[in-house]
């Protein structure tokens, strides 16, 4: 099995990355060969500015490593350094519909809300995220539910290339993603119909993993709940939902344990013990990220060690995808 994820080196990460993708990052590291890469290219289709764009992606190499992630038994590294991601990115659109990418429910969204340009990098997005992922034939994709309609695309990118150049074989292979059952979708905690981010939610809805434990705690106390009393999860109840769902993520149980628990209890002592277990679950991390933050010359080491791995396997997967596609020279030993 070969795990890979990526993720955006912008703004603070959020619970919701934590929960939704990058505790799935560290348990994959344990199941199967792993690569997770910070996909910096992919952060210059929106406003970007290239200074912070450096700084932010050391704060999430630090963070990711401060969670778990093990250089040795996985491979972390930073996207432009591999260049086989881009140009496999190119050939991919000779397989990929233009209709489809502006139906994409990201394109719309960031393109109909961005006051400034609206670059063709918003729209070739996805195809760049495909070529993250086939370039090293990975079977299995943690992510979040935002997620889905992007990896619905890679997998058919993956299957037109096969059927137009594969000539029988499975030249890409055909991911899986690997959604969690709880904690997926964590929601904003002042507009919980929202999903928590760090683009679209609101400040005082959206817990950053490195927050201060006081500042933990404010936000859950004021989390937006719902009307009625009952500690359960319901269409109706959003705000109770998240913070149920939120605890059993962060606890490792079922939400139906929570909802067992806490039967009876009032919403303020749902808010206190979220935050208590929230506060605890981030603590060890951010004293972790404190140490690993300061020394830049280590984290890109560990990058550099990261990249020259990746490479090894997406040249290979290149050299394929070249020869059946019959652009650049022909490989030495092949017959015309
Ligand atoms: P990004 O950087 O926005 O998010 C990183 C991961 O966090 C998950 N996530 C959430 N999970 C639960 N609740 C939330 N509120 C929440 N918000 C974010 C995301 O689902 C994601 O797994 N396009 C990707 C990056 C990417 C990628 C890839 C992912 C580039 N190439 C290849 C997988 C495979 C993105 O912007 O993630």
């Amino acid at each position: 099995m070969r795990i890979f994820s990526g993720i955006q080196p912008t703004g603070s990460k959020h619970l919701g990355n934590y929960i939704g993708a990058i505790t799935q990052y560290v348990a994959g590291q344990e199941r199967g060969e792993a690569l997770f890469c910070i996909v910096d290219l992919h952060a210059t289709t929106m406003p970007y500015d290239p200074v912070e764009l450096r700084r932010s992606l050391y704060d999430l190499t630090a963070l990711l490593l401060a969670a778990g992630l093990d250089p040795k038994r996985c491979i972390l590294f930073r996207q432009a350094d591999v260049m086989e991601h881009t140009e496999l990115c190119w050939l991919l659109c000779s397989v990929t519909e233009l209709g489809r990418l502006q139906r994409m429910h990201q394109f719309r969204d960031k393109s109909t809300t961005q006051r400034e340009l609206v670059s063709a990098g918003l729209l070739f997005y996805p195809v760049l995220q495909a070529a993250d992922v086939l370039a090293y034939r990975a079977t299995e994709v943690p992510v979040g539910e935002d997620q889905r309609e992007h990896l619905e695309l890679m997998r058919d990118v993956a299957r037109r290339f096969n059927a137009r150049f594969g000539g029988g074989d499975e030249v890409l292979v055909v991911p899986e993603h690997r959604i969690p059952e709880v904690g997926a979708r964590i929601m904003d905690l002042q507009d919980p119909t929202k999903k928590m981010s760090t683009t679209g939610g609101s400040e005082q809805g959206t817990v950053y993993v490195l927050d201060e434990p006081k500042v933990i705690e404010k936000k859950f106390k004021s989390a937006v709940t719902d009307s009625g009393s009952e500690v359960r999860r319901a269409p109706e109840k959003p705000g109770v939902s998240n913070l149920i769902e939120i605890l059993a993520a962060v606890r490792g149980v079922a939400p139906e344990a929570v909802e067992g628990e806490l039967a009876g209890a009032r919403y303020g002592e749902l808010k206190a013990a979220v935050a208590a277990a929230v506060i605890d679950y981030l603590r060890p991390v951010a004293e972790r990220y404190g140490d690993l933050r300061s020394d830049e010359a280590a984290l890109e080491s560990i990058l550099a060690d990261g990249a020259e791995r990746a490479r090894k396997i997406a040249g290979e997967t290149l050299g394929d995808v070249r020869e059946r596609m019959g652009v650049g020279a022909r490989r030495a030993g092949r017959p015309s």
